[in-house]
């Protein structure tokens, strides 16, 4: 069952303790998020992923803070219902905690967004409470990191430190978390992760024992090309759909069969 009426981050947090998995999907624009929120989800993210999924970057890292904010602007102008969460960029609060206040800060001034989110447990605690303290809602993501990637090496590989990742997650509920993302970590740490704590955990590539699932729109559409990770499920195939139609378009132009009259105006 679905979170009732406007989405807030009250709301968001008591879905756990009344057993209602939360729905996520990242959006990007007005018309997408309108889409979504069509749709029901519970909580509507302006994922950094938008530097790989709009501006067609290889990271997150290039995405800018006035660019997240130009994007949330956008998301929120189109949502209802569900609740606005948006990502703090690479190196938007990680040089301090008065830093994460002031950027976050913006993004609750300037746009209608109801929460932000920033990638870290353990190495994050301190400016998580800041944004707290300072009334800002915060989430954090723990496994994957997609801003570590200089760090790691690599993106896609599951997380398997059982102590690290619970110490991470445990660090974030302390200071002050309203929920966490846990990104590609074994479906039995998750689970272990998802009882220890009070808030909610939303998974991506962490198994089906999260308290809600989160995943970019794009691909749950099937519109990106070459991405097929195992925990990926498309629910379309919309880029076959487009291609075709736009193929079906220029082939109608090409031969002149549109417009037609019934097109054109006297
Ligand atoms: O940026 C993003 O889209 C994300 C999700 C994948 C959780 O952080």
């Amino acid at each position: 069952m679905a979170v009732e009426g406007r989405v807030t981050v009250p709301k968001f947090m008591a879905a756990k303790a009344q057993g209602r998995k939360l729905a996520v999907v990242t959006a990007y624009d007005w018309l997408w998020a309108g889409i979504c929120d069509a749709a029901g989800v519970d909580a509507i993210l302006v994922g950094d992923s938008l530097a790989m999924v709009v501006q067609g970057r290889s990271s997150t890292l290039p995405v800018t803070l006035s660019q997240m904010l130009y994007h949330a602007e956008l998301v929120t102008r189109g949502v209802q219902r569900a609740m606005v969460i948006v990502d703090l960029p690479f190196l938007s609060y990680h040089v301090s905690p008065r830093q994460a206040v002031r950027n976050a800060g913006q993004i609750l001034k300037r746009t209608e967004a109801a929460a932000v989110k920033l990638e870290g447990g353990v190495q994050q605690a301190d400016t998580i409470k800041a944004l707290a303290d300072a009334d800002i809602p915060v989430m954090a993501h723990v496994g994957l990191r997609p801003q570590s990637v200089r760090m790691l090496g690599s993106m896609g590989k599951i997380q398997r430190d059982r102590d690290l990742l619970l110490a991470d997650a445990q660090a974030a509920e302390q200071a002050g978390a309203f929920g966490i993302v846990l990104e590609m970590v074994s479906q039995k740490i998750a689970a272990d992760i998802t009882q220890a704590l009070t808030i909610p955990t939303i998974g991506i590539g962490a198994g089906p024992h999260c308290d809600g699932q989160v995943l970019v729109g794009q691909d749950l559409l099937g519109l990106m090309d070459g991405f097929h990770p195992k925990f990926l499920k498309k629910y379309a195939d919309l880029r076959t759909t487009a291609i075709a139609a736009i193929q079906q378009y220029a082939t109608e132009v090409r031969s002149g069969e549109y417009p037609t009259a019934a097109h054109s105006h006297d």
